[in-house]
């Protein structure tokens, strides 16, 4: 079941079965205590609550009954709560109590923000059932009744529910087997994902792809036996004055081509779509939301995998914009489907350009897995900076040191697309590529306004579930894409 109630209230409900509170438990200087908005009656006292094991730590939890009813108690840690700290404590609570049907939130002064941060983590962290499991049960948590004095409206609300909704679609595709999800299948889901928004959706196969001079996602998806697409999704409301571009990596299974992944490297390789997911469902929340912002989507979607019509490490390739490319590595496929979104991008001189990408193991050596590297012109790089400022999203920024671009330097062709057996800065060599394809602002010649995310990190989740993050994919950094765009 989906959510059904986001609501505030002024004080605590009466109990009803069925229906779970949450406070916390906090550590101010030496002494530990119990915190909420309300009072709970039936509530242990604190020596009892310490004997159950509660602790004041970030994110313990335990459970309790008071007068019979279910109260779970948050470690809150010590020092004032952040929004996102409320946001990853309200995901922890969708999921602990994901057997009741509705959740009460009663933490004390809960402001404008931190009500509408809890709502959030609430519905980003609500668990869903993998659909390919026989036997697990439908999680409930579909209400959340948040106590406070703060105003909030149904549109407010709303908006969490639209942006959670996508963030919920994008795991779910990213989650789908390879089997089932390649070129083919996520451009139609994407395509009815998109229905019902003011957006429209193009759909290129390959005869279209090549009469449009798509080098790279041609090459890239001619080793498989399911085809390449690009979709392109256009939201262009009246009045808008903005133009943001979003490109995404595509690779519905990266078996790394002939230039093959061992087996251990192989597993995962699924994910490797999670960009075109992000950038597409991102397109469509901004569309339902109705910004005023005009948004392109490049979804660029191929199977890389070796056979007899694979891309052989050797090829030369000529883009649409006339650059050519030798193809040294087949397992560097990522830069070569997001060369095409980024020409194409770059000939309608957007505002913005954004990528997001699976693009490098290197981005998770430097970074661990919760954390995406950024990279791009300075100006693209500041505004995705602030934007996931507001939205509580992880990133950082990386720098593409200039004489790393000699690393790209080919004998045959104007670019190879990675160096076999140099692994040196391979997160900052490929934004590098990347840059190659970025066009040229007419005002000043500079390069357009562009930030590159790979996100081979943190978009997805091997470990257990924390805060609003599930186990398997995560779908990070459409919030913030969804901020940018009302930050332009
Ligand atoms: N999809 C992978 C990125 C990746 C690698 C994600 C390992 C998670 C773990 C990408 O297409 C890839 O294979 N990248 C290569 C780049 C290299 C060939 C320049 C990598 O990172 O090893
Ligand atoms: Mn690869
Ligand atoms: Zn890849």
């Amino acid at each position: 079941m989906s959510i059904r109630t986001l609501r505030v209230v002024a004080k605590l409900p009466a109990a009803k079965p069925n229906q779970a509170l949450v406070i916390g438990l906090r550590k101010t200087g030496k002494n530990i205590e119990v915190v909420s908005a309300n009072p709970v009656a039936g509530l242990p006292s604190l020596a009892e609550l310490e004997k159950l094991g509660a602790k004041p730590a970030f994110e313990a939890q335990t459970k309790v009954l008071a007068n019979g009813q279910v109260v779970l108690i948050l470690g809150l840690g010590d020092g004032e709560l952040e929004d996102d700290e409320l946001r990853e404590l309200a995901g922890t609570a969708s999921r602990a109590l994901s057997e009741h049907d509705e959740i009460v939130f009663n933490f004390p002064n809960l402001g404008r923000s931190a009500v509408l941060a809890v709502a959030e983590g609430f519905c980003l962290g609500r668990p869903t059932r993998s659909p390919y499991k026989s036997s697990t049960r439908n999680p409930k948590a579909s209400s959340i009744s948040i106590v406070t004095k703060a105003k909030i409206t149904a549109a407010d609300f709303e908006q969490i529910l639209t942006v959670s909704a996508a963030v919920a679609d994008i795991r779910a595709l990213v989650n789908m087997p390879p089997n089932e999800l390649y070129p083919q299948t996520l451009a139609s889901k994407v395509k009815s994902l998109a229905k019902g928004s003011n957006l429209s959706v193009e759909i290129w196969d390959e005869a279209k792809l090549r009469s449009e001079g798509c080098a790279g996602i041609l090459s890239v998806g001619q080793g498989s036996i399911r085809p390449p697409r690009l979709v392109k999704l256009s939201y262009r409301p009246k009045g808008a004055k903005k133009h943001l571009a979003l490109v995404g990596k595509g690779i519905t299974f990266d078996s790394g081509g002939l230039t093959i992944k061992p087996g251990l490297g192989m597993l995962g390789m699924k994910y490797d779509m999670t960009g075109a997911a992000t950038v597409g469902l991102a397109a469509i929340a901004i569309a339902k939301l109705g910004l005023p912002v005009r948004v392109t989507a490049y979804l660029c979607l191929a199977e890389n995998l070796p056979s007899g019509s694979a891309t052989r490490p050797s090829d030369v390739i000529r883009f649409r914009n006339g650059t050519t490319v030798e193809i040294t590595n087949t397992d560097a496929e990522g830069r070569l489907v997001l060369a095409d979104g980024l020409v194409l991008a770059s000939e309608t001189r957007p505002d913005l350009i954004v990528d997001v990408a699976t693009l490098t193991g290197a981005v998770r050596v430097a970074l661990g897995v919760r954390t995406a590297g950024l990279m791009g012109t300075p100006d693209g790089v500041g505004t995705l900076r602030q934007a996931a400022d507001v939205t509580g999203e992880k990133l950082w920024p990386m720098p593409m040191p200039k004489e790393l671009r000699s690393k790209l330097d080919s004998d045959v062709a104007d670019l190879v697309n990675s160096k076999l057996g140099d692994p040196a800065g391979s997160m900052l060599v490929g934004a590098h590529f990347l840059s190659e394809f970025v066009g040229i602002r007419k005002a000043d010649g500079k390069k357009l306004a562009w930030a590159h995310l790979d996100i081979a990190g943190s978009a997805n989740n091997d470990g257990s579930a924390y805060g609003y993050t599930p186990k398997g994919s995560t779908g990070v950094m459409l919030r913030t894409l969804v901020e940018v765009a009302k930050s332009l």
